[in-house]
């Protein structure tokens, strides 16, 4: 099939691209810049060995989108494009349901338009809110923590309208839980734009020695260790999951909605722990305040994700802390760090 990746420079997109390619699929890319950077397009094509082409467009320039459309024929579109920081939406609401709720609106009339009707969309463990039980199934009640919780609520909402009035529309939600690690090769990973608000992220920079010590929010949890549980899920995996949804839904002819999650319950002081044996590094860290709007203890039911897709998560706890630190340890600065086949032009970011 020929793909639509929208938010494909991102850090998840990225990864499924290449799990895109490497099943067969073409892929082309589109990516409005606002959290990517340009240095992952020429890894991205490298390690994908096959044309990758890339479009710096907005979703909500529907103008661009539609020219999109008409220059190639999709098959289908995964939607990974949004903005994603929990305290920034917060802070500017307006900004995220204007880039993540427009711009899904955007993508779905040029879609409509075009004819295309299978559509992937990133969904997020964020729509439970604090779940009343874990592990968490997708039939849990849903609710709002924060206004880019609303966004993956409404996103969901759409789509569900536009399946329903559309018979023929078929859309998969897939709900991720707690995204780490990073591709093997350590070309790719996670980049996040200043102090990281993720653990993985903070974890990695206090072991690569560019912040001091890491703030464990809470310590008083009611978790056998005191500190927060979540369930993190290798990239690549994910990414699997996402090739797996789409051909399913393409095969058997129906939307879905499925957890994307180990079942397994990691804590804070685990994580910190598990990163430590990988890398040989001390993470230094105090434990403060709780942070707030934290649960203490989210974890997945991913039972129906297997059921349906025959997929499960393979890679454990130690083998997503070893791949977040070789792309860590291999570009201690992210993105800025340059590779010795992009050195010679200096100068970008
Ligand atoms: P990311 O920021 O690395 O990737 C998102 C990409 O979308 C970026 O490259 C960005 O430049 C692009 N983008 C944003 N708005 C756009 C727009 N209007 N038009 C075109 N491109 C746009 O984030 P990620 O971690 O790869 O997340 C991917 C998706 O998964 C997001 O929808 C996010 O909400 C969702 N999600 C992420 C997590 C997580 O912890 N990383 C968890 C659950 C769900
Ligand atoms: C994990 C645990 C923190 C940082 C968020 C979003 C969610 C989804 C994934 C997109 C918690 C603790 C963290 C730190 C810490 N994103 N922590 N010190 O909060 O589960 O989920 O990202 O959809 O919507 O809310 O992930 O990585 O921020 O936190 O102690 O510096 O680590 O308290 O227990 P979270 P996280």
């Amino acid at each position: 099939m020929r793909i639509l990746v929208c938010g494909g420079a991102g850090y998840i997109g990225s990864h499924t691209c290449l799990a895109l390619v490497g099943r067969g699929h073409q892929v082309v890319i589109a990516d409005s810049g606002v959290n990517s950077s340009p240095r992952v397009v020429p890894r991205l094509r490298r390690l994908a060995g096959v044309p990758v082409p890339v479009h710096r467009v907005d979703l909500r320039d529907r103008v661009a989108l539609t020219a999109l459309f008409a220059t190639y024929r999709f098959d289908a579109v995964l939607h990974f494009a949004a903005l994603k920081a929990v305290g920034d939406s917060c802070r500017r609401p307006l900004e995220y349901f204007d880039n993540n709720i427009s711009g899904t609106i955007a993508l779905l009339q040029a879609m409509q338009c075009a004819g295309v009707r299978r559509l992937v969309f990133s969904s997020s463990a964020t729509v439970y809110g604090e779940p009343a039980q874990v592990p968490v199934r997708e039939d849990a009640g849903l609710s709002v923590m924060n206004p880019y919780g609303r966004t993956k609520l409404v996103a969901e909402q759409l789509i569900g309208d536009l399946c329903t009035s559309d018979p023929d529309f078929r859309a998969a939600n897939l709900r991720y839980f707690n995204p780490v690690g990073a591709h093997a090769s350590g070309v790719i990973g996670e980049d996040p734009c200043g102090e990281p608000t993720n653990l993985m992220p903070y974890i990695c920079q206090v072991a690569v020695g560019a912040r001091e010590k890491l703030r464990v929010f809470g310590g008083d949890y009611p978790t056998p260790d005191g500190t927060g549980v979540r369930d993190y899920i290798h990239v690549v995996d994910l990414a699997r999951a996402h090739v797996d949804a789409l051909e399913f839904m393409v095969r058997a002819d129906r939307s879905l909605t499925v957890n994307l999650g180990t079942g397994r319950g990691v804590s804070v002081l685990d994580l910190v722990h598990a990163f430590e044996r990988a890398s040989g590094r001390r993470v230094p860290y105090e434990i403060v305040e709780r942070r707030p709007g934290d649960a203490a203890s989210v974890y997945a039911d991913p039972s129906l994700a297997h059921e349906l897709l025959g997929w499960r998560a393979e890679f454990d706890v130690d083998a997503m802390c070893r791949d977040a630190w070789r792309w860590q340890s291999m570009n201690p600065e992210g993105y800025r760090t340059a590779t010795r086949r992009e050195a010679p032009s200096r100068g970008r970011r």
